[in-house]
Order: structure tokens, then sequence, then C-alpha cells
């Protein structure tokens, strides 16, 4: 495993350790009810301000997590993606999964696409994994379209997120994976 945050650059950006100045950006983000259409609720300024530290944390301890994204041209941050080992219980636990957010000005530009090749190749190249899930609310569709996008393969089963209250539209979840094998024979790589 890795012990320095890795930084990465792709075409159009940068994966990054977390800076101060990005945390107002990322509450901000937070706070809006489109980019938090799929989750239970937007997050407070306080669930921002530590959700950024657990990030910078997870970073600075692994090498690898849950990376800032900065446009390269402006050097705009514009949301995190990343990967992340979940310790809630997950029928597929234990896992490491690949996900994204970003803010809504920055959605249509292939940015989350982009970023997520990147983090493909460290968890399968760097960190050695045999294979990345993703998972969403099955009404997520820019979110699944994006695992699509990177070749990840839907499993038939759908499961209920424990986070979320039954009942509730955003409880039932679908599960994306990619192997290692099919990563390297893919055209995604
Ligand atoms: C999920 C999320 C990151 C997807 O963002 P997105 O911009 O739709 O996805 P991408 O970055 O892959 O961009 C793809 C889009 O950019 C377009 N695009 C424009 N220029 C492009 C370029 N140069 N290269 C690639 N795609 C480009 C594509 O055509 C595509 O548009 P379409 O959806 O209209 O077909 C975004 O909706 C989001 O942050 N949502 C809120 C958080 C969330 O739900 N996270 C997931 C929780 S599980």
């Amino acid at each position: 495993m890795m012990q320095e945050p890795v930084t990465m650059n792709t075409g159009r950006l940068i994966l990054r350790q977390w800076k101060p100045e990005d945390v107002p950006v990322f509450a901000d983000m937070n706070e809006d009810p489109e980019v938090m259409k799929y989750f239970p609720g937007p997050l407070s300024r306080q669930q921002s301000e530590g959700w950024a530290e657990n990030c910078r944390q997870m970073l600075g301890k692994q090498g690898w997590g849950l990376w800032a994204v900065e446009v390269r041209a402006s050097e705009d941050f514009i949301g995190f993606v990343g990967l992340h080992a979940p310790t809630i219980d997950l029928p597929f636990n234990p896992c490491v999964e690949i996900g994204w957010r970003l803010k809504r000005s920055a959605w249509g530009k292939g940015y989350a696409t982009e970023a997520a090749r990147e983090c493909l190749r460290i968890g399968f190249e760097q960190l050695g994994l045999n294979e990345i899930v993703s998972f969403t609310s099955i009404v997520n569709t820019p979110s699944f379209a994006v695992m699509e996008r990177l070749g990840m393969k839907r499993d038939p089963d759908s499961f209920q997120h424990p986070s979320v209250p039954p009942g509730h539209i955003l409880r039932e979840h679908c599960v994306y994976r990619l192997s290692r094998l099919d990563w390297m024979q893919s055209g995604t790589k």
C-alpha cells in the first residue's frame, strides 16, 4: 500500500490532496439540492467540514482515497472522485468502491469519467485490487451512466442500502463491478 498522497494529472484535471480553500466550495456543493438529489438530504457546513477532513486524513494515511478534483486550466476545485473501502454493512463487503460528487457547473463535461478512469488505474495497477465496485440508488441515472462509461457491469440483483430508511425511494441500490481482468481487456483503460 502507498504512503504518500498520490497526485494524478489527467488531460484536463488534477486529482490531489485537499486544501483548506476547497472546503467552502465543497460545503456549497453539498448544500445544493440538485447535487444531493439522490441522497437523503443536503449536508450542513459542519458535516461538509467533517467529510473534507476525513478525506484529507485518509489520503494522508493511505496515499489513496477520495481525491479533491481540480480543473487544470482554471485551478477550480470541482468536487471529489476516488476510491473508498466502505465500513457499513453491505452484502458485498469487503470491497473497494469508486465514487464521485461534482458541483453542478462541472457536470456534462466528462470530468467524472475522466477522473474515475485514473482512479481505476491506480486501484488496479498500484493497489493491486482484483475488483472495484460502485453502487448508487437505482434512480440515480447520471451516476450509473458514469459506471457504464467506465465499462462496469451491473449485478442482476439490487440491494437495500442499510443507511436509508425502509420505504424511502432511495433505499434500493444497484451494484456495478469491474474486475482487473475485464479492465485490462477493455478499451476504457
Ligand atoms: C454523477 C455525476 C458526477 C455525473 O456527472 P456527469 O457530468 O453527468 O458525468 P461525466 O463527467 O462522465 O460527463 C458525461 C457527460 O459529459 C458530456 N461531455 C461533454 N464534453 C465531454 C468531453 N470532452 N468528454 C467526455 N464527455 C463530455 C457527455 O456527453 C455526457 O453528457 P450526457 O450525460 O448529456 O450524455 C454528477 O451528476 C454528480 O456529481 N451528481 C451528484 C452526486 C452523485 O449523485 N454522486 C453519485 C452518488 S453514488
